[in-house]
């Protein structure tokens, strides 16, 4: 007889509402992202819209694709948006220092860009550029995307034939500032901050900017507690915060062809995530004791060896069943931190580390991490349902984590939505939840799940994984038992 798992489940009436922005994406401009990934130009013979792929925009709408981050990343603090705009053949090269030193001849900018979101039903998040750029180059990029009257940059937008203003409300002060976004400290970042937030007017367009911090890498506690004291609340909408699942930087091992160790230990920084929230999340209770100003995971996902024979600088990778399990065990631990966590981009979106789509030339297709994302959409500004969870552990080598994880949510409609992963490699795991509690009587359900771990999707068998109708559970009682398999995503909805 298996020992069953009580999964506890509150309608808390005070439950914040899981923000759809945590389903966000990032699109930079690095290695096969955007140019020969989203953007192909409009003469190409791949059916496009003004140069965007067609089958990559319907699947992004599929994905309820809440937001998308742009232009990076490492690259948005080298990029001057000034280059991507008007008649392509007039715009300036560049060299794109940070991803293999590739040419970029900035044919997709700021209007490909926005209107593309436009398209996708998504906001755009712009990341500014601090570590080269100037002031007065991101308060001028804030008045052409924002202002509706007349103004310099408002009358260049119009002539390069975009009358309305696009009302950008996201923004980012730099990336990586302590890194690639200039190497600075967390209290002269701070100060510059401040300077450029002072000049990023509203236009009195979006109903407020978020102007959004460069976070802390990881648990660079110290960078949070000094953005949080050094710059007042009323300029700051997010603070920012990285976290890649890295076996080692110098050893990341391979996407597809990894051992038991390896998925181990990316789990095991997966699972990270939910330690560095509630440390960075206390520092910003300090200081922000209402929960005003949101923590933004703008950058996560695994990060793996990029595949044989590819350009080390563009970090492409496959996607794999492991993948899978992080994307669902990861998106748990943000919904349960709802209250804080208002945003994240997984990183990224095409063609690079975890992505949710993967292009090869006229084909395309959908990652294991694409399906968790989709499953999950049900989501996007439901009210969190606040869970209890006493996991069994997955063993390896013996070292332990928790195995199963878990989120709930209510949406507008009154369905209840209940996101469940295995993380154990062997093991099937039961888990019993009280719906009469929860006012359920049927429920119905997905399950993400394939023999074996290293599974993925390919360009030759593109479906291999997908989502299937999940059977593996019973009603008794007023009890929902179910049976979660090893390395398994499954969303369930009950009414
Ligand atoms: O996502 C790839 C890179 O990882 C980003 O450019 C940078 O911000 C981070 O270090």
């Amino acid at each position: 007889q298996k020992e069953t798992t009580v999964l506890s489940i509150k309608n808390t009436a005070n439950a914040p509402t899981i923000n759809k922005n945590i389903y966000g994406h990032f699109a930079e401009h690095l290695g096969r992202s955007i140019y020969g990934g989203f953007f192909v130009g409009d003469t190409s013979k791949i059916p496009n819209t003004a140069g965007v792929r067609n089958d990559i925009i319907d699947a992004l709408k599929k994905l309820k694709i809440p937001n998308l981050r742009w232009p990076g990343g490492c690259f948005a603090d080298t990029y001057h948006w000034k280059d991507g705009i008007g008649p392509k053949e007039n715009r300036p090269t560049i060299v794109n220092q940070w991803w293999g030193g590739t040419t970029e001849d900035n044919s997709f900018g700021t209007h490909d860009f926005l209107n593309l979101c436009e398209l996708l039903g998504a906001e755009p998040y712009l990341s500014g550029n601090v570590g080269s750029g100037t002031v007065q180059e991101l308060s001028d990029w804030v008045q052409y995307a924002n202002f509706g009257g007349k103004s310099p940059m408002s009358d260049l937008r119009k002539k390069n034939g975009r009358t309305a203003p696009w009302k950008v409300k996201i923004w980012g002060i730099g990336n990586e500032a302590w890194g690639c976004g200039g190497n600075m400290k967390p209290d002269y970042y701070a100060g510059e901050y401040r300077k450029y937030a002072t000049f990023m007017s509203d236009w009195e367009n979006t109903g407020g900017l978020m102007r959004i911090a460069s976070g802390a890498s990881d648990a660079d506690y110290n960078w949070t507690e000094t953005l949080m004291k050094n710059i007042p609340g009323s300029m700051l909408g997010g603070v920012a915060m990285h976290h890649y699942s890295v076996i080692e930087w110098n050893k990341k091992g391979d996407a597809v062809d990894f051992t038991e160790g390896q998925y181990f230990t990316t789990m095991k920084e997966a699972l990270k995530m939910d330690e560095l929230i509630t440390k960075h999340g206390a520092i910003m209770d300090k200081y922000d004791p209402e929960q005003k100003i949101a923590l933004v995971v703008d950058e996560w996902g695994g990060w793996y060896d990029v595949e044989k024979g590819s350009n080390p600088g563009f970090l492409y990778q496959q996607n794999t069943m492991r993948d899978a399990v992080l994307a669902g065990a990861t998106l748990n631990i943000f919904n349960n931190h709802a209250d804080r966590v208002r945003m994240a981009n997984l990183a990224q979106c095409v063609n690079v580390l975890q992505a949710v789509i993967l292009t090869d030339k006229a084909k395309m297709i959908l990652t294991p991490t694409y399906h968790v994302m989709q499953m999950y959409s049900v989501h996007q500004d439901a009210k969190l349902l606040p869970i209890t969870i006493n996991s069994p552990l997955y063993t390896y080598n013996g070292e332990t984590l928790p195995a199963l994880s878990a989120s709930a949510s209510k949406d507008k409609n009154g369905l209840v939505h209940i996101s469940l992963v295995n993380i154990d490699s062997k093991k099937e795991n039961k888990i019993e939840i009280d719906i009469k509690e929860l006012g359920i009587k049927n429920v119905s359900g997905n399950l993400l799940a394939s023999p074996k771990l290293q599974d993925f999707n390919s360009f030759d068998n593109p479906t291999k994984i997908q989502p299937t109708a999940f059977k593996g559970f019973e009603i008794k009682k007023g009890k929902l038992v179910i049976t979660v398999p090893p390395f398994s995503v499954i969303m369930l909805e009950g009414k």
